[in-house]
């Protein structure tokens, strides 16, 4: 299945450990397209790990640094783009990620999400004295967050990227379809 042609990117938005930057590296190497992750790209500009960047500057020179690749990206054709879980927190960045292109949310349970972020320690938000409930706080806020700019969801609990990627492509193409039935 192609891109549809109308639209410019696919933007994944989610929470941590939604499996964004996995998902989205293999829709890229499908499509042939390129792949953009805003956590990597603000890596690169400061070369430092992102906990490294959250202690030396603190979480608002990163978000302020997330704004400004998004705005970055604005003439950008043909990218996946992998979003920080935390990007749709500020409402300028919620018009950016929209104006994009199609918005993919990817879901999981808690539990799920608990599972996977468990696993490593490069998340500095979860590095409190209760993470679990953490976790839950954050979800619990940012969910209609993800909500407002997505449009598709895709449910990624108990799935492997492969196959996250295959039911994101198939919701794209049934959205694509719905769409052009409207517009006809
Ligand atoms: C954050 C999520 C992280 C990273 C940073 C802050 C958040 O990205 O941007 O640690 O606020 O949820 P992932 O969603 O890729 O883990």
């Amino acid at each position: 299945m192609h891109f549809p042609d109308s639209v410019r990117n696919l933007v994944l938005v989610g929470f941590m450990g939604s499996g964004k930057s996995s998902v989205g590296r293999e829709i890229a190497r499908r499509w042939g397209f390129r792949f953009v992750d805003t956590d990597a790209t603000i890596r690169q500009q400061y070369r430092k790990s992102i906990p490294d960047i959250f202690a030396a500057f603190g979480e608002a020179a990163f978000r302020d640094e997330e704004n400004k690749v998004l705005q970055d990206l604005q003439n950008s054709l043909h990218a996946v783009i992998a979003t920080g879980g935390g990007i749709v927190l500020q409402p300028r960045n919620r018009h950016l990620l929209r104006a994009l292109g199609l918005v993919i949310w990817l879901t999981a349970s808690e539990e799920v999400i608990w599972d996977r972020v468990s696993r490593n320690q490069n998340r500095p938000l979860l590095q409190t004295g209760n993470p679990r409930d953490t976790v839950s706080n954050l979800m619990s806020k940012r969910s209609p967050l993800y909500g407002s700019v997505a449009d598709i969801t895709v449910e990624t609990s108990g799935l492997t990227h492969r196959q996250v990627a295959d039911r994101a492509v198939e919701a794209i193409r049934v959205w694509s379809t719905a769409r052009n039935e409207d517009h006809n």
